[in-house]
């Protein structure tokens, strides 16, 4: 079925830009990029689980448009989003003739979004890019916003830059390709965006468990619209993560500590995020900002959706100690998002050593 895409502004000025989302969306890419005056060859960065996939009716919607493409292929996986990886679309990009008018497509998940964006941001100093997104996470996260860049062997993107794209196209019925094991993980920021920016989105999430989890699309449009309407107000806000943007990061703090000490190998980044609320929300309570029924609401949700919400053996010390080490640490001091009531979250850099430790500790019970 094809659905009217609805269209999200990021307003940023002359950079502002459309998300389109809808089901059947991706058919609307030729007259996405008549409508943008693309021009010249178009590179479309991709993976090779995605590639079997939707490689090839891309690529025939670019030609559709009038417009010549190259697909270049990278491996799927978190462990190959690295700098090498730049380097290789740029070598492919440059051997077809791609040049400072061209543009790029990332068609993927999150993953991809980042190393495209990334590649597009640098190639001869910067392309245009358009983002399809083909996961939860990218469609309701990542793909907004224009964080890009790649993993160094000592932090998680910790090479990037700030690229906003030229347009994302979001097509629901992607979705249906996706493993139901990503489908639960990436729905955790979708409840994230619910508890720090609109109560509503977390009922609609805790009354319709099971016509989501069935991927029926009239259930899932209203939280893959909303989650883009909160980021795209967020990030037209603040770009830069100079204030607002980091109440996206709503259990972020303890969630990057959960995978770096599991090598990203045990959870995935939703499932950590998860682990990462229910101990934010663990802290939220000790800091007497919300209450025991907050965090049991909280919990109850995410468990509903297959999410990790204990780890019996979670080695608090472990995660203590590589929480410090995230990039978001700022002259040596912590900066948590806190809940204080759902649809609200405050900042705290104030949180004792104590403190976080009994939030991490949370996760050792059901409680
Ligand atoms: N994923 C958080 C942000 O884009 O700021």
């Amino acid at each position: 079925m094809t659905t009217a895409p609805t269209e999200i502004t990021v307003s940023l000025g002359e950079r502002s830009y459309p998300i389109l989302i809808g089901e059947g969306t991706l058919d609307a890419l030729p007259a996405l990029l008549t409508r943008m005056g693309v021009s010249g060859i178009v590179a479309i960065l991709t993976d090779s689980n995605v590639e079997p996939l939707l490689g090839g009716r891309v690529a025939a919607l670019v030609r559709d448009a009038g417009l010549r493409e190259v697909t270049c292929v990278m491996p799927a996986g978190e462990e190959f989003k690295r700098i090498s990886r730049v380097e290789e679309f740029t070598g492919m990009m440059l051997e077809a003739g791609l040049d400072r008018s061209s543009t790029v497509i990332a068609l993927g998940g999150g993953v991809v979004g980042d190393v495209a964006g990334y590649t597009a941001a640098s190639f001869m100093r910067g392309i245009r890019c358009i983002q399809i997104p083909t996961t939860i996470v990218a469609q309701v996260d990542s793909s907004v916003g224009g964080k890009t860049g790649v993993n160094h062997p000592m932090g998680k993107n910790t090479i990037g830059a700030f690229h906003q794209p030229e347009a994302v196209l979001i097509d629901m019925a992607l979705l249906r390709t996706l493993p139901p094991r990503e489908l639960r993980a990436g729905l955790a920021e979708v409840i994230k965006h619910g508890i720090i920016a609109d109560s509503a989105l977390f009922e609609h999430m805790e009354r319709s468990v099971d016509s989501i989890l069935a991927m029926d699309m009239e259930a899932l449009e209203m939280p893959i619209r909303r989650s883009c309407e909160i980021k795209a107000a967020i990030v037209a806000a603040d770009e830069r993560e100079g204030g607002v943007r980091a109440n996206l990061n709503y259990g972020h703090t303890f969630g990057h500590g959960i995978e770096a000490v599991t090598e990203y190998k045990r959870f995935l980044h939703g499932e950590a995020i998860a682990l990462g609320m229910v101990c934010a929300g663990a802290l939220g309570r000790e800091l007497g900002l919300v209450d025991d029924a907050f965090c049991e609401r909280q919990r109850a949700c995410m468990e509903a959706y297959g999410l990790p919400v204990v780890w019996p053996e979670v080695p608090v010390d472990a995660v203590l100690e590589a929480m410090t080490h995230d990039k978001k640490v700022r002259a040596g001091t912590l900066k948590f998002i806190v809940a204080n009531g759902m649809g609200s979250v405050v900042h705290r850099t104030d949180v004792t050593a104590d403190q976080a430790r009994r939030a991490v500790e949370a996760l050792r019970s059901e409680g």
